[in-house]
């Protein structure tokens, strides 16, 4: 099939290689010249395992085509994915701006056949039927056209491997066609498939992301109180995890979620039930409690640091990617620069980005081992695999006095008090 994305962020790129690899002619629109540009010569631009290899053998093959061209790829597609992003405005509403003049750019080029125009983007409930409405008013009047909801759950870090084993394949459209057609493109794949009307697709984006908050607070909530009562967090969720109607994934606690998922497709679903009159205390609370997460490991690292000498690692809000969109570790790092901190800090991938946001207001190593010489604690913010068996005598000897808080719990208690290391983690 011959198919296009609109947008080449995480899941845009991602998914549009995926589709390429699995035998599609797949256009990719952007807006940038100098990131088409980039992205035509195999530069992925973002930081995703696996992805450079992906971009570069679909392109040799000619199965992937960047351009700022409407015109060049959607009257050549069966069906146009729009995967642009959603940003939350100030009071937490999902921006929608970028979507609906998409779909209207879209609409002005479609060709004189059928076509799907399918959101990938996480857009609040209502959102397709307005994109319907649009296509509508602004297509020529030969083109016929179908829209569908077909939300993305791959995860920063894992996205390849997400797209090409999905649990689930939801697929929201009122047309046969339209379903059926989409139903065609995603066969290669595993997973369920879930054919829904395109409001419930909507939902389920949401209702999703945010019951994975609810466990993520649920975990953080448990933590507050195993701190006070001398329980241990990890131990208590194996406990409650182990169960099968529970499950233990997405029960780590530590210093909240961030990404560009998670708080602000929290804040938009309250947004959504509260404009609609529904109670939305729950999801209130969980933003609340994410909130308190961050406090009180803020505190946490105030309270054992006098000096306000300390090295950091970890900056991307997850390990695997460069993302520090809503990173916990930014929101920490300018209360404790406002406390007068030094810093320095490493991340594997993401200080680039970091840069960008905090330019000379830490500094920087080029190491793990690097960051740690002469502070006086360190801080960790990321569960980056090469934390998890560093050389931690060596970390020791480096530091000015050995005190390392863990916002990752990555470290087992009994071992660091072993080795003289004052150690302080989440709930334990
Ligand atoms: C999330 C969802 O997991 C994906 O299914 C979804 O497609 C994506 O949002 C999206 O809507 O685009 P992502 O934000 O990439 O994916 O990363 P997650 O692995 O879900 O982690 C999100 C945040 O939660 C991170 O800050 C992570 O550190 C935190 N987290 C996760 C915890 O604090 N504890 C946990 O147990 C799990």
């Amino acid at each position: 099939m011959t198919i296009t994305f609109i947008g080449h962020g995480y899941v845009g790129i991602v998914t549009a290689c995926v589709f390429a690899d699995l035998g599609n002619i797949v256009y990719v629109i952007g807006r940038t010249p100098e990131k088409i540009a980039r992205l035509k010569n195999g530069d992925p631009i973002i930081f995703e395992p696996g992805l450079g290899e992906l971009l570069k053998k679909n392109l040799e093959a000619k199965r992937i085509i960047f351009t700022l061209d409407y015109q060049e790829a959607i009257p050549a597609s069966e069906i146009v994915f729009l995967a642009v992003g959603t940003p939350p405005k100030a009071n937490g509403e999902a921006n929608l701006s970028s979507v609906l003049a998409t779909a209207e750019t879209v609409a002005k080029n479609l060709g004189a056949h059928y076509t799907v125009v399918s959101c990938k983007s996480t857009v609040p409930v209502g959102t397709n039927t307005k994109i319907k409405e649009i296509i509508e008013k602004h297509k020529p009047t030969a083109a016929t056209f179908d829209v569908a909801s077909c939300p993305e759950f791959l995860r920063e870090g894992t996205g390849i491997n997400d797209t090409f084993f999905p649990d689930r394949i939801i697929i929201g459209s009122a047309s046969e066609a339209a379903t059926q057609l989409l139903l065609k493109l995603h066969e290669p794949l595993p997973g369920e498939r879930v054919l829904v009307g395109l409001e419930s697709a909507e939902v389920i984006k949401y209702a999703s992301n945010s019951i994975l908050s609810v466990k993520i607070s649920f975990a953080n909530l448990v933590a507050f109180l195993c701190e006070k009562t001398g329980a241990n967090v990890e131990e208590v969720l194996d406990g409650v995890g182990l169960d099968k109607r529970i499950g233990r994934d997405f029960l780590s606690p530590g210093i909240g979620y961030g990404g560009s998922c998670f708080p602000k497709d929290v804040l938009a679903l309250t947004k959504t039930g509260e404009s609609l009159k529904v109670d939305m205390s729950l999801l209130i609370a969980v933003d609340q409690i994410n909130q308190q997460a961050r406090d009180n490991f803020t505190d946490k690292i105030i309270a054992h640091t006098p000096s306000k000498k300390i090295a950091i690692w970890g900056l991307a809000f997850k390990p695997n990617t460069d993302d520090i969109r809503f990173a916990p570790s930014l929101y920490i790092i300018k209360k404790l620069l406002d406390q007068g901190f030094t810093i320095t800090a490493f991340d594997p991938e993401a200080m680039t980005n970091t840069k960008k946001e905090l330019s000379d207001k830490i500094a920087y190593a080029d190491s793990a081992l690097e960051a740690v010489k002469g502070a006086d604690a360190l801080v960790i913010f990321t569960e980056w695999n090469e934390f998890k068996q560093i050389d931690l005598e060596a970390v020791k000897r480096l530091m000015k006095s050995p005190v390392i808080i863990d916002g990752r719990n990555l470290y087992p208690p009994k071992a660091m008090q072993k080795m003289g290391i004052k150690y302080y983690s989440v709930g334990r």
